[in-house]
């Protein structure tokens, strides 16, 4: 193949449309090669984000020939034939081009509460099993690339961000809620404000992961599961009143100071 036609989304909140650039293709070319090319030698005022082109720190994410992706990491030559459709995240208000405002994930993750160390092990350091550290190494390979919230039709098709935090922030609150540390009663703003329970499991988020985290087996499935424990399964909740099984003694969510982040998870969305 020695060029290939990205048909190249156009256009900010106020409309756009597609156009056609020829690119020459290199070897191991991949799509973010080929916007820059185009930058380069076509139209300077094409707009992407991008930084690393090493898949690392997830700015270059984008809907190339319609499934969300990584720029940098999507090579031109598995597109045999010569078109390549980009086009921006739908799921977020769109800036220009193959920009959108992607902000409101981090107002989100702004009310999700930071590890709180137990009493008995704050300030010092902490020893785990590796059980435990492998379970939440997989979340910490999160590069909020936001291609999981992108996909997600409960954000994209029905636009429930005032309802579902997001598979991405669920991913969050799994690393926060399984580390043996943490203090915090998570639960009630899981099935509250993060609304865990609209997610169905189609694990759409999880095909699109480029870190390959399983986001629905290893994250959202395991907090359904403790959620459904201490909230809707009648046999736990009549042997807690018995006291057969124990409720967790964490602290609970009111208990955390409101902190700046949180005041800052207050601004408004803007408009799509
Ligand atoms: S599995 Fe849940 S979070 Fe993931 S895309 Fe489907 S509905 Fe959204
Ligand atoms: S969980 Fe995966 S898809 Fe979602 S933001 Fe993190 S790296 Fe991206
Ligand atoms: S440029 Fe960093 S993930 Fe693509």
């Amino acid at each position: 193949m020695e060029k290939v036609t990205l048909r190249v989304f156009r256009g900010d909140i106020h409309g756009g449309h597609m156009v056609s650039y020829e690119v020459p293709v290199q070897p191991s070319m991949v799509v973010l090669d080929a916007i820059h090319y185009i930058q380069q030698h076509i139209d300077p005022t094409l707009a992407c984000r991008w930084n690393c082109k090493a898949a690392k720190c997830g700015s270059c994410s984008a809907e190339i020939d319609g499934k969300p992706r990584l720029m940098c990491k999507t090579r031109v030559d598995q597109f045999p034939s010569g078109v390549i459709t980009v086009g921006p995240m739908r799921t977020f208000p769109l800036i220009k081009d193959l920009v959108t405002d992607v902000s409101w994930n981090y107002r989100v993750a702004a009310k999700i509460p930071p590890l709180q160390p137990k009493p008995e092990v704050a300030g010092k350091p902490f020893r785990m099993q590796q059980a435990d550290v492998d379970r939440i190494q997989e979340f910490r390979k999160c590069i909020e690339c936001f291609l999981c919230q992108d996909v997600c039709h409960i954000l994209r098709e029905h636009n429930r961000q005032d309802a579902f935090f997001g598979p991405r922030q669920m991913v969050r609150i799994a690393a926060l809620d399984m580390h043996p540390m943490d203090n915090l009663n998570r639960r009630e703003q899981l099935v509250g404000e993060a609304g865990v329970g609209m997610c169905n499991i189609t694990k759409c988020c999880t095909e699109v992961c480029p870190e390959h985290i399983h986001i629905t087996d290893n994250a959202i499935i395991p907090l359904k599961e403790r959620v459904a424990d201490d909230y809707f399964d009648p046999v736990t909740r009549i042997l807690r009143r018995i006291g057969v099984i124990q409720h967790e003694q964490k602290q609970p969510m009111s208990s955390v100071p409101q902190s700046t982040t949180q005041i800052m998870s207050k601004s408004p969305r803007p408009g799509k």
